[in-house]
C-alpha cells in the first residue's frame, strides 16, 4: 500500500476513522460492541497504521475500545486525535477553545487512549463562530497552547481542523503543521483550494467525510449514480469507487473512513488494489458536486 508522511511518520494512505464506533449521533456505546473490536484489530491486521479518533467521540466510547482491541499498540500505529470540542448532555458539540480547555482535552485523550504523546492532535475550528464571549479565543493563542504541548512531547504533530485557507495558512506560519482535516469528496470538492495549498507544501490533507458521512444531511457518495455506473463497470462497490478517486486524486490525501463493520472495512482497505482508468475518472469528473 502506497504511503505519505504524517509529519515524522511514514503512514498508509489508507487509514481508519473512529467516529463510527459509538452509538448513535456518535454517543454512548457501540450498536455491536463485539464487531467493534472486530473492525478495529481487522484494521491493524490489514495494515492500517494511523487511526483517527477524538476524545469526545462517545464522549471516551471510541478511545476506550481502540484501547481495549489495541493495547499494548502495534510500534508503528500513529494514533490520532482532535481537540476544541466537549459534549452535552443532550449530545451537543459545545466549543473547547480556551488554552486550559485544550490542554485538558489532550491530557483526556492520553488517559482514555493509554499514551503519552499523540501521533498529531488537530485543532478543530467551530463550524460557526462562538457566540459565547468566553470561547472567543484568538487563533493565535490556541495555536500557541498547541506548540507549547508540542514542545513538552504530548503531541508529536499539531494538525488543523475544518479551516479556511486564511486559517491553515496561519498555522503553517505560526505551528509548522503536519496535517489538515477538512470535508473533502467527490461530491464536495469546495475545499479544492486548500487541498492544493497542502499539496504544495507537503502537508498530509485527511478528509473527513471522504463518503458523505453517517449523518443524513449529507449528500452520500454512494448513492450518486456517476459513481454506482462506474462501479458496476469495473466490479467495484460504490463507495471503493469513491475512495479511490479520492487516493488518485492528490497523493498528499490520507483517507481516514468511517465504519462500525467489518465487511465495509475490508472493502475500504481493498481499495489499495483498485485502479481507477483515465476513462473511469473522466466520467466521475461529471458525477453531481456540491
Ligand atoms: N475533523 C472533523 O471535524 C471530523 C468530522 C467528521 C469526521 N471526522 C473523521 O473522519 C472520519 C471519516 O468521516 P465519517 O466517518 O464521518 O464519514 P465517512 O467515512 O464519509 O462515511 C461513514 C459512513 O459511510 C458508511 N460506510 C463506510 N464504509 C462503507 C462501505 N464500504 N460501503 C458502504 N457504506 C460505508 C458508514 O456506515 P457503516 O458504519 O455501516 O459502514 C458510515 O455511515 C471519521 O470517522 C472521523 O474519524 C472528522
Amino acid at each position: 500500500m502506497q504511503t505519505f508522511q504524517l509529519g515524522q511518520f511514514t503512514v498508509r494512505r489508507i487509514g481508519f476513522g473512529a467516529m463510527q464506533l459509538p452509538g448513535p449521533g456518535v454517543m454512548g456505546p457501540p450498536r455491536d460492541h463485539d464487531e467493534a473490536i472486530a473492525v478495529l484489530r481487522r484494521a491493524v491486521e490489514l495494515g492500517v497504521n494511523h487511526i483517527d479518533t477524538a476524545q469526545y467521540y462517545g464522549p471516551d466510547v471510541s478511545n476506550e475500545l481502540i484501547r481495549e482491541a489495541l493495547h499494548p499498540y502495534p510500534d508503528d500505529l500513529v494514533l490520532v486525535s482532535k481537540i476544541g470540542a466537549i459534549r452535552d448532555a443532550d449530545g451537543g458539540w459545545p466549543t473547547a477553545h480556551r488554552p486550559e480547555q485544550l490542554r485538558s482535552a489532550v491530557e483526556d485523550n492520553l488517559r482514555t487512549l493509554g499514551i503519552e504523546r499523540l501521533g498529531a492532535v488537530n485543532l478543530r475550528i467551530p463550524d460557526h463562530p462562538p457566540t459565547d464571549p468566553d470561547q472567543q479565543v484568538p487563533l493565535e493563542d490556541q495555536l500557541a497552547e498547541m506548540v507549547a504541548l508540542r514542545d513538552e512531547g504530548k503531541i508529536a504533530g499539531i494538525g488543523i481542523s475544518t479551516a479556511d485557507r486564511a486559517q491553515v495558512e496561519q498555522a503553517i506560519e505560526q505551528a509548522g503543521i503536519v496535517c489538515v482535516q477538512n470535508a473533502f469528496s467527490l461530491l464536495d470538492q469546495a475545499d479544492a483550494d486548500v487541498l492544493d495549498l497542502c499539496a504544495q507544501r507537503g502537508i498530509a490533507y485527511v478528509p473527513y467525510f471522504p463518503l458523505g458521512s453517517a449523518f443524513p444531511w449529507v449528500p452520500k457518495v454512494t448513492e450518486d449514480p456517476t459513481v454506482q455506473a462506474v462501479a458496476e463497470r469495473i466490479g467495484a462497490t460504490p463507495a471503493q469507487v469513491g475512495l479511490a478517486w479520492l487516493l488518485s486524486h492528490r497523493d498528499n490525501i490520507l483517507l481516514i473512513p468511517g465504519t462500525s463493520r467489518v465487511a465495509h472495512l475490508e472493502q475500504n482497505l481493498a481499495v489499495a488494489d483498485l485502479d481507477l482508468s483515465d476513462d473511469d475518472l473522466a466520467q466521475l469528473g461529471t458525477a453531481g458536486r456540491r
